[in-house]
């Protein structure tokens, strides 16, 4: 035990002072005008550039581990910390090379990943730090601590798809956004930001996918909510995203549009109503399915009572009776 907080301790250095490295080579570096020029063409102000400690890995194998030559203990941290690649012969190297790099932080604001951006088209588009013993990208939001350094405690988080939103975002004043990491926001994260803040409203792509991830995510918060929690969903024009939108139409009409946002009863009723149609047989086990998973009976009354409303019956009861629903807490 005392070990593994000994290598924490050094993992989380060894990260703040890549960090640094990063930050430094964007002001120094040969080759920094492209990746200036790359931050310009994207629309970032100095400003939000030194909030969020955004940085520049060059290209090149050893940019970062080169820094480390005289010190093994190090250069097996690198590695630890994913910051180093090993191959099948042993030869290691740097993971980030000729990328923007965006810095995750816990909540106590101390680095634990990174996202890099390639400048331009290749791909990966974004390559991302790999779950290692201080960072686990699941429970995790990007955003989360810089967030709370200008709203100790926040009403209303908007939860987005990508590191650029939530810039970009912050840069034009809507700075109470996160982002979940890569992958659809998990349980941890819906618990995390339902802690901090009365109001989650989900913000993702207005595309297929992120549509999708709309729908998923309402899967997974229906378990967690308890009455008063509230989650609300909201869509963007088809092909714009967070930072594409707020750049088009500024904060008021940005704010606007979160005004707007759905509750997840009325999303998840909608979305079904659009599915089902008049089919209200399969409507209604579908919704059932849905509302079986909420934990909190209290709020799995209230759906029932809503759904029960919404085809055209008088009460939960009568619905139960009709369609055999059971609820968690039967005996
Ligand atoms: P930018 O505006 O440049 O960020 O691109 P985008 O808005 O088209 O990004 P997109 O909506 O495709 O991706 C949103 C988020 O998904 C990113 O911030 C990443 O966290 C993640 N992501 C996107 N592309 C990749 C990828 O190639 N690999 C991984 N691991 N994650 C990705
Ligand atoms: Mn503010
Ligand atoms: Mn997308
Ligand atoms: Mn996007
Ligand atoms: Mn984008």
């Amino acid at each position: 035990k005392r070990r593994d907080e000994g290598l924490s301790r050094d993992l989380y250095q060894l990260m703040e002072e890549a960090s640094r490295y990063f930050q430094n080579q964007l002001k120094q570096h040969t080759d920094k005008q492209k990746v200036i020029d790359y931050l310009a063409h994207r629309g970032l102000s100095d400003e939000v550039i030194e909030h969020f400690n955004i940085g520049f890995a060059p290209d090149g194998w050893d940019g970062l581990l080169g820094r480390y030559r005289q010190n093994q203990d190090a250069q097996d941290k690198l590695l630890t910390a994913g910051m180093v690649i090993e191959n099948d012969s042993g030869k290691r190297y740097d993971r980030f090379r000729d990328r923007l790099m965006f810095p995750i932080r816990d909540r106590r604001g101390r680095v634990i990943g990174f996202g890099g951006r390639v400048l331009g088209d290749g791909t990966p588009k974004y390559l991302n730090s790999p779950e290692t013993p201080i960072f686990h990208k699941g429970y995790e939001l990007y955003g989360l601590y810089e967030l709370k350094q200008r709203h100790r405690d926040p009403n209303q988080i908007l939860i987005v798809e990508g590191y650029m939103d939530v810039v970009a975002l912050a840069q034009f004043g809507v700075d109470y956004a996160v982002a979940s990491l890569g992958t659809s926001t998990t349980a941890d994260q819906f618990q995390l930001l339902l802690r901090s803040a009365k109001e989650v409203v989900c913000c993702y792509d207005g595309d297929k996918a992120g549509n999708e991830a709309a729908w998923r995510a309402l899967e997974t918060a229906l378990p967690l909510l308890k009455p008063g929690d509230q989650v609300k969903f909201m869509f963007l024009p088809q092909g714009e995203d967070p930072d594409s939108l707020v750049r088009q139409i500024g904060k008021p009409a940005f704010e606007q549009l979160i005004a707007e946002a759905k509750l997840l009863p009325e999303f998840l009723f909608d979305t079904l109503a659009n599915r089902y149609g008049t089919d209200k047989g399969t409507l209604a086990k579908q919704a059932m399915g849905l509302i079986e998973k909420v934990q909190d009976t209290v709020l799995q009354s209230l759906l029932l009572e809503n759904l029960a409303y919404k085809l055209g019956m008088n009460s939960a009861e009568e619905l139960q009776r009709k369609l055999g629903f059971k609820r968690i807490d039967a005996n």
